[in-house]
């Protein structure tokens, strides 16, 4: 049975939105709900490998799980994944991470007076190409939702982003529209690997995760064989 290859192994999960503090009481964020990572933490644990899950801030009940780390920012959550990435025999990134942050967020409150603001914004680290860069890096999964409206471009897009973060698989679905995907309990899933791909249809978060943790043990399975 495919599944026993994730007996007992350490795997790390990330999931949900960001928080990019602007001052203390404001923040940029997004619309991740945290389910899809949520629900890959869960199907893992039934699957039997030992999952730590690390998230930003969602409305979701805390998970039943050993190894759970709530964070804020993309520096926290990056934080906390290098503490663990060298244990960790799997990396999925299922969050959605802020590309940007306040350059220099603000220690008191801000006081409104000009009629315009601008936001001085300065990269975040990309947690997933830097774990995937790693000298002896896990076996690495990523998700793309972009915004396409073919599944060509879908594939395309997703390919692209698979090969330039050297990632093991990557997890595409189309946003925008009623594509599925960001806030909802449904969605669907083209899953791409080195040499293969596997279409998930429109479906629940969960069922969703349990179908793709068969592939993701199949593909691990297999990387570690030779
Ligand atoms: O490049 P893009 O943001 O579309 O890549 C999405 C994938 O990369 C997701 O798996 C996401 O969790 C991960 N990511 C990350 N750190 C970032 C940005 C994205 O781990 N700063």
């Amino acid at each position: 049975e495919v599944l026993a290859a994730l007996r007992g192994l350490p795997v790390l999960i990330t999931a949900g939105p960001t928080r990019e503090a602007l001052d203390p009481v404001r923040c940029l964020t997004n619309h991740s709900s945290g389910k899809m990572g949520y629900a890959l933490a869960q199907a893992l644990t039934a699957a039997g490998a030992e999952v730590t899950l690390i998230a930003g801030p969602t409305a979701l009940p805390r998970p039943a799980l050993d190894q759970f780390v709530a964070v804020e920012s993309a520096l926290d959550m990056y934080a906390q994944v290098l503490a663990r990435v060298a244990e960790c025999a799997i990396f999925i990134a299922a969050a959605a991470v802020a590309d940007y942050r306040p350059a220099s967020p603000l220690p008191t409150k801000f006081k409104k007076h000009t009629a315009d603001l601008t936001l001085h914004l300065t990269r975040n680290p990309d947690i997933l190409a830097d774990v995937a860069a790693r000298i002896a890096p896990p076996f690495t999964v990523g998700f793309a939702a972009e915004t396409v409206t073919t599944v060509e471009e879908l594939a395309d897009l997703a390919t692209a982003k698979r090969l330039n973060k050297r990632l093991n698989m990557i997890a595409a679905n189309r946003v925008g529209g009623d594509s599925g995907g960001f806030e909802r309990d449904d969605n669907a899933l083209l899953v791409l690997w080195d040499g293969g791909n596997h279409h998930l249809p429109l479906q629940s978060k969960t069922q969703l995760a349990a179908a793709l943790t068969i592939l993701i043990a199949e593909r691990y399975a297999l990387s570690t064989a030779s």
